[in-house]
């Protein structure tokens, strides 16, 4: 695999062919992804659940974030390595550069926002400076609180049709990526079909550009109960390396994610 960039990405969708991430937190998987092809690497604030065992992901602080972004940089290989702004990093516009700025500084080489229309000018604000950002959209989790729990967005069409606006609209402001989590496959379809920027999915059917997963949930090691979306690829894997791969593979091939893992 060639080094990848927003460029690659940005190719990848004109060419029509599905691109995969996956989130990492330390070196040694991050490394493994890598060599498994795996296009992006997300240092997501899902470590709050996956590493620290927290319900949300509302504790995480900029500095564990930070942490993990140096770990995973160190072996991350030729993925690209988008890492999340914390809960509160756009509290104001002042700490939403500063955070973004420590955030590029420990190695990311994409910032992703949670955020609708509002963060328009966060956004505008941070490209301007020379960061790239992916905006987060449909089933943002640093607002559970506020969306009564972990549920699927954009069911209904007036909320289908903002979530595209909310997207275009950011995309308007200079958002490099949109990312959509748990919305309905056709507006997973209509979002990246209208938008020239790539488009992840998770949980957002199989017409995205890009597909993206939670690295415990790929390995099958998640507590609780597994969303309908993930899927455990060390079921046919004899090892960790070869469920990343498999992973990679099924989304090269448009096997992954299947009817089952939609809504
Ligand atoms: O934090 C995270 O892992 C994420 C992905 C689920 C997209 O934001
Ligand atoms: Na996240």
């Amino acid at each position: 695999m060639k080094t990848v960039t927003l460029s690659t990405l940005s190719a990848l969708k004109r060419a029509g062919e599905p691109f995969s991430c996956l989130t990492a937190y330390d070196a040694s998987f991050a490394r493994a992804a890598g060599e498994a092809g795996i296009e992006v690497l997300l240092v997501g604030d899902s470590l709050g659940m996956v590493l620290q065992g927290h319900a949300s992901t509302l504790p995480v602080t900029l500095d564990e974030v930070c942490y993990h972004t140096r770990c995973v940089a160190r072996g991350k290989g030729r993925s690209l390595l988008m890492v999340d702004l914390p809960f509160m990093s756009n509290a104001s516009q002042e700490r939403l550069l500063q955070d973004a700025g420590a955030l590029m500084r420990a190695g990311a080489e994409l910032v992703k926002v949670e955020g609708e229309a509002w963060m328009a000018e966060g956004i505008r604000e941070l490209t301007r400076r020379g960061v790239p950002v992916c905006a987060h959209l449909g089933l943002t989790p640093q607002s559970v609180y506020q969306l009564g729990g972990y549920k699927v967005q954009g069911r209904e069409a007036d909320q289908a049709t903002r979530i595209l606006e909310d997207a275009r609209t950011l995309v308007e402001a200079g958002a490099s990526v949109i990312l959509l989590e748990c919305v309905p496959a056709s507006l997973g379809r209509a979002v990246s079909e209208t938008l020239e920027v790539p488009v992840i999915g998770i949980g957002a059917g199989p017409d995205t550009d890009g597909q993206i997963l939670v690295m415990h949930d790929v390995l099958g090691v998640s507590h609780g109960r597994a969303p309908r979306f993930v899927k455990n690829f060390m079921v046919d894997a004899d090892d960790i390396q070869g469920a990343f791969r498999h992973y990679h593979e099924d989304v090269k091939a448009r096997r992954f994610p299947a009817e089952a893992h939609c809504f």
